[in-house]
C-alpha cells in the first residue's frame, strides 16, 4: 500500500531559470524508461542538457569523474550504502547529487545516509515530486539540500535513531533535518539562512567565543524544529491565528526542545530552542523567563528572529521596510529584548 505522505507537496509552475551557461546533467538510473523520463524533464527546465544517461554505478562513477557534470541525478538503488554517493562526492565536489529513492521499497534511511553522504537532494521518484527534483536541480546546495516533503516526514520518523546511533551531530542529518522543517513551513523561505546568519552576525559582537561555538549554530539552524509537530493548517494558515491556534504554535519550542533531546545537545544549544519566544520582561513563553535568566544566545536569537520574521513576505501580507521593522525593535528595548542585544542590533543596522 503507498503511504499517505505526512506533508503534502507543494504545488506550483515548474521553475524555469536561464542561466548564461546550460547545466550539465548526468542521469544514473537503472530503469531506461524512468531515465528518458527524466532526460525529457531536464530538457523542460530549459538551457539544461543530459551529459550522460547511465545504469550502473561503475559507468555513473567513471563517466561522473570524467565530465564533472552540474548535476547527477542518481537511482538510490545504485548506490548501496551510499557507496556510489560518497565516492562521487569526494572525486567531484562541484557536482550536486540529488539521489532518487523509491518510496514503494521505503528506503529513508537510505536517504538520510545518501544526504550525510554527500547528496545535497534526496526525494522520491514519482510524477508528484517533480516540483521537488526541480528545486533540486536548480536550487540546491550542501547549505540548502531539498528533501522532498513526503521523504521529509519519513526522514524525521527515523533520524532521530540515525542520529543516536551512529552519526550524532552529523552537520549533514541536521542540515537535512533543517531542510525538512523549512520544506514544510513553507512561508518561511530563505528564513533559516537569513536569520542565522543575523544572529551570528550579533552573536560576534556580544561574544566572539560563543559566535563560534558549534553549539550555538546547532541551535540556530534548529531553533524551530518543534514546528515539525505543528499541524499544516496552522503553520501555513494563510492570515492571522485564533488564539486557540496560537496556542498550539507557542508549543514549538518544547515540542522541538523534546525531538532533539535524544541527540544529547549541550546546554547552548537547547536553550536556543526552548527560549527563543521568551521575551525580556517575563511575558514570553514557554517559561516566562525573565531578564538575564534568559540565555544569553537566545536573546541575541530572539532580535535576529523577529527582525527577519517582520521584514519577511507571508503568504497574506507583504512584508515590512527595514525601517518600520526597526522602528519597533527599538520601541521593544527592555520590553520584548534585552536592551544591550538591542543596541548591537541597531549598531549592526543603523
Ligand atoms: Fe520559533
Amino acid at each position: 500500500m503507498r503511504r499517505q505522505p505526512i506533508f503534502p507537496s507543494p504545488r506550483g509552475p515548474i521553475l524555469r531559470i536561464d542561466l548564461e551557461k546550460p547545466l550539465t546533467v548526468m542521469i544514473a538510473e537503472r530503469h531506461r524508461t524512468i531515465a528518458q523520463s527524466l532526460s525529457s524533464l531536464v530538457r523542460e527546465l530549459g538551457n539544461a542538457e543530459v551529459v550522460a544517461e547511465v545504469n550502473t554505478a561503475a559507468a555513473a562513477l567513471e563517466i561522473g569523474q570524467a565530465l564533472a557534470p552540474d548535476v547527477a541525478i542518481i537511482d538510490l538503488e545504485l548506490s548501496p550504502n551510499c557507496s556510489l554517493v560518497s565516492l562521487l562526492s569526494d572525486t567531484s565536489p562541484e557536482t550536486r547529487i540529488v539521489v532518487l529513492g523509491d518510496r514503494d521499497r521505503g528506503t529513508p534511511l537510505g536517504l538520510v545516509d545518501a544526504l550525510a553522504s554527500g547528496a545535497v537532494g534526496a526525494i522520491y521518484r514519482d510524477e508528484m515530486s517533480l516540483h521537488d527534483l526541480v528545486r533540486a536541480v536548480r536550487s540546491s546546495s550542501p547549505e540548502r539540500p531539498v528533501v522532498a516533503d513526503e521523504a521529509a516526514g519519513v526522514l524525521l520518523g527515523s533520524y532521530v535513531d540515525a542520529l543516536s546511533e551512529k552519526r550524532r551531530r552529523d552537520h549533514s542529518i541536521i542540515r537535512a533535518l533543517a531542510a525538512a522543517v523549512e520544506a514544510r513551513d513553507s512561508g518561511t523561505g530563505q528564513h533559516l539562512h537569513r536569520v542565522t546568519d543575523l544572529a551570528l552576525r550579533c552573536m560576534t559582537e556580544i561574544d566572539e567565543g560563543l559566535a563560534r561555538n558549534e553549539e550555538i549554530h546547532y541551535g540556530f539552524t534548529l531553533h524551530d524544529v518543534g514546528k515539525i509537530g505543528v499541524p499544516d493548517d496552522i503553520l501555513n494558515k494563510p492570515g492571522p491565528l485564533s488564539v486557540d491556534e496560537w496556542s498550539v504554535m507557542r508549543t514549538h519550542p518544547q515540542l522541538g526542545a523534546r525531538i532533539v533531546e535524544p541527540i544529547g545537545f549541550s546546554g547552548a544549544t537547547m536553550g536556543i530552542i526552548l527560549h527563543h519566544h521568551e521575551r525580556w520582561d517575563g511575558t514570553g513563553y514557554p517559561n516566562g523567563l525573565k531578564g538575564v535568566e534568559i540565555p544569553l544566545a537566545a536573546r541575541t536569537f530572539a532580535v535576529a528572529d523577529a527582525y527577519d520574521a517582520m521584514t519577511s513576505e507571508r503568504p497574506y501580507r507583504a512584508g515590512m521596510t527595514d525601517d518600520d521593522a526597526i522602528r519597533i525593535i527599538m520601541d521593544e528595548r527592555g520590553n520584548a529584548f534585552d536592551p544591550d542585544i538591542v543596541d548591537v542590533f541597531l549598531g549592526l543596522y543603523l
